[in-house]
């Protein structure tokens, strides 16, 4: 590299003013880099907020519709959707999955209704419908069982496909599922519906308000190390990317987001695929904690951190700061 040394080479330069300092940004953040992820809940007319994540509300179904426009507006593109399943429609087999008129679908149809203009992203797996909480089903020894869960989960995407969804989100960390589904949609039409697939999610710390959210984390028995992977592991995650890209996902995602970054960077130069990164509750929690203690302002906090993703080579970053954001970058 030919460069100066000091004093013809002052780095401030470019740094000293604030025009400068747009001119010369490698990296930039706007709206479209956001999917803003939702939870749908029961009834008509209510918000429930969750507790663990402040700031973050269980919305019923035509208040979901509500935000779907409200995500048009701040041209956020796309929003991810997760059921808080009734108690009572919970099962072990979790065969709610498979309602066309559950809250998921119904939750679909009215966002798109809505909006038709912004993009719908449905989660694939059986956490939500099932009474054991794990996202497949469950032999005798608690061991969630591969094949038969590929089964349901094949039959859970069409069902979301035609109740709307633009984009399938297998999260369920099953082998095979990715073709198992891809092969589904061809059959039945639905051509072009998009594969977001979490290629590599690990069994994280990360999820709790997740689960309060989705009422999972009281009845969740064991934990999800058998399926999710190990926070060890980076090759791995590179075999899991390569397999869905040969299944046929259009996109890849990496879950939780800021302590995987290494994974979104390596996944990143290694396929030249569209990555996307989860930033996941517990990582939404501890910002909003730090603000709550004092520690940090919460808009520099969410702008650094989404840039982090981004300069990681994040395509864009599932976050719960999503409408905050798209404010913050002038939308
Ligand atoms: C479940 C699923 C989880 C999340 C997204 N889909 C939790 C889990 O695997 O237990 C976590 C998202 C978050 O913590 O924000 N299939």
């Amino acid at each position: 590299m030919t460069q100066a040394s000091y004093p013809a080479l002052r780095m401030r330069r470019t740094r000293v003013a604030p025009w400068s300092r747009r001119m010369v940004a490698e990296t930039v953040l706007t709206p479209a880099d956001l999917i803003w992820p939702l939870f749908v809940t029961g009834g008509s007319g209510v918000e429930e907020p969750i507790t663990s994540l402040p700031g973050v509300s269980r919305w019923s179904v035509e208040r979901i519709a509500e935000r779907a426009r409200e995500a048009e507006a701040l041209g956020i593109p796309c929003i991810a959707l997760f059921p808080n399943t009734p108690a009572n429609l919970r099962s072990d087999d979790g065969r709610e999955a498979l309602n066309p008129d559950n809250l998921m679908c119904r939750a679909i149809r009215a966002a798109k209704e809505a909006a038709p203009g912004v993009g719908v992203l449905t989660d694939v797996a059986l956490d939500p419908y099932t009474s054991h909480g794990h996202d497949g089903l469950v032999d005798a020894r608690g061991n969630v069982m591969n094949d038969v869960t590929s089964e349901v989960l094949v039959q859970q995407a069409v069902v979301q496909a035609e109740a709307g969804s633009d984009v399938i989100a297998p999260s369920d960390m099953m082998d095979g599922r990715v073709g198992a589904i891809r092969a589904a949609l061809e059959t039945g039409g639905h051509h072009d519906v998009q594969i977001m697939a979490y290629a590599a999610k690990y069994a994280s710390a990360y999820y709790g308000p997740f689960r309060d959210a989705v009422g999972t984390r009281g009845l969740l028995k064991g934990d999800k190390r058998g399926y999710q992977m190990d926070s060890a592991n980076a090759e791995e995650a590179l075999r899991e990317v390569a397999l869905d890209l040969a299944e046929g996902a259009d996109t890849v995602m990496v879950k939780p987001g800021l302590p995987y970054l290494d994974i979104v960077r390596r996944v990143k130069e290694r396929f030249e695929v569209p990555v996307f990164a989860y930033q996941v509750s517990g990582e939404y929690a501890m910002i909003e904690a730090s603000v709550a203690a004092g520690a940090g302002d919460r808009d520099a906090l969410v702008l650094e951190t989404l840039m982090a993703f981004k300069r990681a080579g994040a395509s864009g970053v599932l976050t719960y700061h999503a409408p905050l954001a798209a404010r913050l970058m002038g939308a």
